[in-house]
This record gives structure tokens, C-alpha cells and sequence, in this order.
């Protein structure tokens, strides 16, 4: 059985559905996000403002090329990462890498009132995702082995799809 690695938007589910699929299947869950505030001590917040986004994205790159050729099980990995040069290939060779797509009318249901993510805020919250979903659908669409439209799933029902997906790789 290959890992998993869920990549898409803020808000798709790759968390919380990561979190349900590695439960079911027996393995363990990694997350980008929780490990670099792990790693660095403080919120990923914090680290935008304080050393900006461009450090943030070398810790993205670096803690993914670390996993290379490790049994992970699922990976969860932060929003913007496979938008970096060269993070899609890595990616892909961690294991089967699914794009949890979402439409911008559920992100925008799913993120509202969020304060996690310094980049929704301010502004409007549905022109923010448009303009950011523009720019990141290539990447995403270019990462992924397997796209899959979540559309109205519960978070068990799309576990449950990607169950079948790992089974099967
Ligand atoms: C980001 C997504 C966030 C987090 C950071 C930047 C992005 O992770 O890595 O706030 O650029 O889309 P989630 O996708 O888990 O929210």
C-alpha cells in the first residue's frame, strides 16, 4: 500500500479527511502544517509575519523532501505547497497524490471567520480564494495522480473514496 498524500485549498478537507482515512485504514497521519509549528514552536501565523512567506515555503520544501522514500501513510500537505517549483515531483514521490477540489462556494462556507490563515485575510474572502484557486489550479491539477471532486461529501464519504483509492495502489 502506498502513502497517501492529499493536496488542495484551505477549507477542501485534507485535514480532517486525512485525519478520518489514515483512522480507517490502520495508518498514521501526517500533517505539513501541524509539523512545522511543531518543528518551529509557534503558529504558522507567527511565522508569516515574523520571517514572511518566503521562509515559510523553504520549511514546506524542505520538511517534504525529508519524507522522501519514508512509509508516511497520509499526508496532508499545506495549501500553497504544490504551488512551489519543484514540489508537485516531490510530492509524487512520496505516493499517490490526491487533489481534494472543492468549489469556491463551499470554501467560502467552510472559511468564514477563519483566523489561521494569514492569506485570507482581509478583503473579500470570496475574491481572495477566486484570485489565489486562479493561480494554484495548474499546480494542483499538474501535482495529482487523482483529482477528486469532493462536491457535497460528508467528510466520512470522501474517506471512504479514498479508502478504495489506497486499496487500490
Ligand atoms: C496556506 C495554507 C495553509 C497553511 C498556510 C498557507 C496556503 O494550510 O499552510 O496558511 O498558502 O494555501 P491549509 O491548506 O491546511 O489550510
Amino acid at each position: 500500500m502506498k502513502n497517501i498524500v492529499l493536496i488542495g485549498f484551505m477549507g477542501s478537507g485534507k485535514t480532517s479527511c486525512g485525519r478520518e482515512l489514515a483512522q480507517r485504514a490502520g495508518v498514521e497521519f501526517l500533517d505539513t502544517d501541524d509539523l512545522i509549528e511543531k518543528q518551529e514552536g509557534c503558529t504558522i501565523s507567527h511565522i508569516f509575519e515574523s520571517r514572511g512567506e518566503a521562509c515559510f515555503r523553504e520549511m514546506e520544501t524542505a520538511l517534504v523532501q525529508s519524507l522522501v522514500g519514508k512509509k508516511v501513510g497520509v499526508l496532508s500537505v499545506g495549501g500553497g505547497l504544490p504551488v512551489t517549483e519543484g514540489n508537485g515531483d516531490i510530492l509524487r514521490q512520496i505516493g499517490t497524490v490526491v487533489y481534494l477540489k472543492a468549489d469556491v462556494d463551499v470554501l467560502v462556507h467552510r472559511l468564514q471567520g477563519d483566523e489561521s490563515r494569514p492569506l485570507l485575510a482581509g478583503g473579500s474572502l470570496r475574491e481572495r480564494i477566486t484570485g489565489l484557486m486562479e493561480k494554484r489550479e495548474q499546480s494542483y491539477q499538474k501535482a495529482a495522480h487523482v483529482v477528486l471532486e469532493t462536491g457535497a461529501d460528508s467528510v466520512a464519504q470522501v474517506a471512504e473514496k479514498l479508502e478504495r483509492l489506497m486499496e487500490e495502489s
